[in-house]
């Protein structure tokens, strides 16, 4: 039996202004994943390890989106079966579904001799999140697979591109362990936008994607706002608003919900800034009596990795 061990990433989504279509990839913060070639045909879940997640495969994320692969393939002969790890949190909004099907649909690829790209893999991890939020969005398992920045482009037809990194970006995510579902949090959001609010977050968006590639963080800075999303999914997050307002004060670039929360990620330049906002942050969140764990990650480049 032929198997592969893969470090399967958390990644941000939404990043304040680009919700469902930007999304980056962190460092060090992650799923462990062994997926394995069988003489048996089909997708077994075998093991979970760290949370409490459905074995059936039609049930879990990362079954559902290697069977969409495979499916493409017309493959009916290979048997995969999968042990997750997990250490992302579910319902944490740093793409903790997205890392189980990313992961699981890499390995596969690499163990099948690679016949998708990276790019092509997006669409059958996005499967998993349909079964996880009951909507395909890519916001996460692009930048899981594609490591670094990303944005999708289009939906129909899928278009997902791989964005620049400046060097010198960093993470801080606040996770309280509180559990907001994605398919939940979705719910709160209207499905109707102002023209006035659509011109403010495309001109973000726009301005946060030249931000990457010109390396200028004060753009950066400037573009992260949202003024759709954020008003109406903040009230799910105990201490948002001193959170965001105290990660700036102490030199994040901005702070925003991570993906649907109840995760809150502040960007800084420089991992010395990074450490201070966590510093800060962690400072409001011990007065809650709510647990929580705090990240400083610097983007991963490269997505999900054999290990
Ligand atoms: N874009 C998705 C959302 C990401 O905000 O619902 C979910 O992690």
């Amino acid at each position: 039996m032929k198997s592969l061990k893969v470090f399967a990433p958390a990644t941000v989504a939404n990043i304040s202004c680009g919700f469902d279509v930007l999304g980056c990839c962190l460092n060090g913060v992650g799923d462990e994943m062994l997926i394995s070639l069988s003489d048996t045909p089909g997708v077994r879940i075998t093991k979970i390890d760290g949370a409490d997640l459905p074995l059936e495969t039609d049930k879990n994320v990362a079954g559902v989106a290697v069977v969409a692969l495979l499916k493409e393939l017309k493959d009916t002969t290979t048997g995969i079966e999968i042990e997750i790890y997990k250490k992302i949190k579910a319902g944490s909004g740093i793409g903790s579904s997205a890392a189980s099907s990313a992961g699981a649909v890499w390995a596969t690829n690499e163990l099948l001799n690679n016949p998708f790209t990276a790019t092509q893999l997006v669409k059958f991890a996005m499967e998993g999140e349909r079964l996880a939020s009951g909507n395909a969005h890519a916001d996460n398992v692009a930048p899981a697979l594609l490591g670094g920045f990303t944005l999708v482009r289009s939906y129909n037809p899928l278009d997902v591109l791989k964005l620049n990194t400046p060097e010198d970006l960093y993470m801080t995510i606040i996770h309280p362990q509180i559990e907001v579902k994605t398919a939940d949090s979705r719910k709160v959001v209207k499905p109707n936008v102002s023209l006035k609010k659509a011109i403010t977050q495309w001109g973000n968006l726009g301005g946060f994607i030249a931000g990457l590639y010109t390396n200028d963080y004060d753009l950066l800075g400037r573009s992260l706002e949202d003024v759709i999303i954020e008003p109406m999914r903040s009230i799910l997050i105990p201490k948002f608003e001193e959170v965001k307002t105290t990660a700036i004060e102490n030199g994040a670039l901005g702070a925003g919900i991570s993906g649907s929360g109840p995760s809150i990620f502040a960007l800084s330049k420089g991992k010395e800034n990074a450490n201070k906002v966590a510093k800060a942050i962690e400072a409001i969140y011990t007065t809650t009596g709510i647990a929580f764990d705090i990240h400083v990650a610097s983007i991963n480049a490269n997505g999900v990795t054999a290990i």
